[in-house]
């Protein structure tokens, strides 16, 4: 298959182009570059042994985007791009809707056109909102998401589902991602975040290169077992094997189908910042601060249907996820400037 992965200079879906190219299909990245870059592109391109145009421009560009399946016969799209900074959603409501929900209509706007109509789209736990019992498993109802960034995940995830209803020829997998953190096993491709990290595991890799001072624990009176908070963390290669699987069973599939991707069990933050610690094999420095507005106490997934109806489920445990991050971080302190 040829297929337009959009977000391919970014975190995740650089992982997906080393994926798909193993898998022998062929792969055109289109990205704005906004947190992407032309190196990781180069560099899955490199690891996945293939050659990988890399189209530097706008999924909300819709002549681009004609031009583009115009040029390249694609079957499918893997979309990952996006805006995907919580606090900064809540600062700029209007550019996270205009680029992931708006973003996303003009690119399926321009699918439909084409006939190009299997798409894979990055969603997020977070549509859950907070409501329900753990584990979190398709079947529930979706909540309310505590800031834009989540709320535009929901919005795009409805736009989908009047679209597969209307217009049959719509193969859609919604992919509900846990925690994703790790790097590739190569230490060539990782997560590389502009400014102050946002996220626990890139913190902490930052604290142990000595680039920050301190981890800010976020709450430590959580009702969890060491009273921070539970997370599902699952390693970035084997959450892009699962959209790998999901790309395939969509073939045999018609409408909207929603797969969480997770481990099924949860760590606190102290557990992983020993794991960290036994990966690197130094301490990292943490503190106690307040409890992070819009945090969920803990949360897990029940991956039981992505099991059963991907033959997919997670392969690499806390101690693997812990021991690439550091393999990356180390061989590029910062990143890939
Ligand atoms: P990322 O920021 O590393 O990658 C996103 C890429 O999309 C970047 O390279 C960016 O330049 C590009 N991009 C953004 N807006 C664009 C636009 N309008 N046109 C073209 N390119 C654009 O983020 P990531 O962690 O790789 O996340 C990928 C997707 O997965 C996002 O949609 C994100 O919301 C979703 N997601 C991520 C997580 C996570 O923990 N990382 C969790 C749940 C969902
Ligand atoms: C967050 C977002 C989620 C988004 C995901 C990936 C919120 C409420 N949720 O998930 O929508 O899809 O990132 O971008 O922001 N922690 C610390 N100190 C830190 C950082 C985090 O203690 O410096 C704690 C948090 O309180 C949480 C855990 O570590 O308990 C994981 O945090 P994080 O990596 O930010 O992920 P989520 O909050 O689960």
């Amino acid at each position: 298959m040829k297929v337009l992965v959009t977000g391919g200079a970014g975190y995740i879906g650089s992982h997906a182009v080393v994926v798909l190219l193993e898998a022998g299909h062929q792969v055109v990245v289109l990205d704005n570059l906004a947190n992407g870059s032309a190196e990781a592109v180069a560099r899955a391109a490199e690891l996945g042994g293939g050659a990988v145009p890399l189209i530097e421009g706008d999924i909300r560009d819709r002549p681009l985007l004609d031009r583009v399946f115009s040029e390249h016969t694609c079957d499918a799209v893997m979309h990952f791009a996006g805006l995907k900074a919580v606090g900064e959603s809540v600062e700029q409501p209007l550019r996270y809707f205009e680029n992931n929900v708006a973003g996303t209509l003009t690119l399926c706007q321009a699918m439909a056109q084409t006939g190009v109509t299997r798409l894979v789209f990055s969603s997020s736990a977070t549509v859950y909102g907070d409501e329900h019992p753990l584990p979190w498993h398709e079947g529930l109802p979706t909540g309310t998401p505590s800031n834009p960034y989540g709320r535009s995940k929901l919005m795009v995830e409805q736009v989908l589902a009047d679209l597969a209803a209307a217009d049959e020829r719509w193969q859609i997998g919604i992919l509900r991602y846990f925690n994703p953190v790790g790097a590739h096993e190569s230490g060539r491709l990782g997560e590389s975040p502009r400014g102050i990290p946002n996220n626990l595991v890139p913190y902490i890799a930052q604290v142990a290169t000595g680039r920050r001072e301190s981890l800010a624990v976020y709450g430590n009176d959580y009702p969890t077992p060491d009273g921070t908070g539970v997370r599902d963390y699952l390693h970035v290669m084997d959450l892009v094997e699962g959209h790998l699987a999901a790309l395939q069973a969509l073939g045999r599939r018609q409408g909207v189908n929603v797969w969480n991707l997770g481990t099924g069990r949860g760590y606190s933050v102290l557990e992983m910042v020993r794991a960290f610690e036994q990966a690197c094999g130094s301490k990292v420095a943490y503190h106690f601060a307040p409890r992070r507005e819009g945090d969920v106490a803990s949360c897990w997934a029940d991956p039981s249907k992505a099991r059963e109806e991907l033959g997919w489920q997670t392969r690499r445990h806390l101690a693997a996820m812990m021991a690439d991050t550091w393999r990356w971080q180390q061989a590029n302190p910062e990143g890939y400037t």
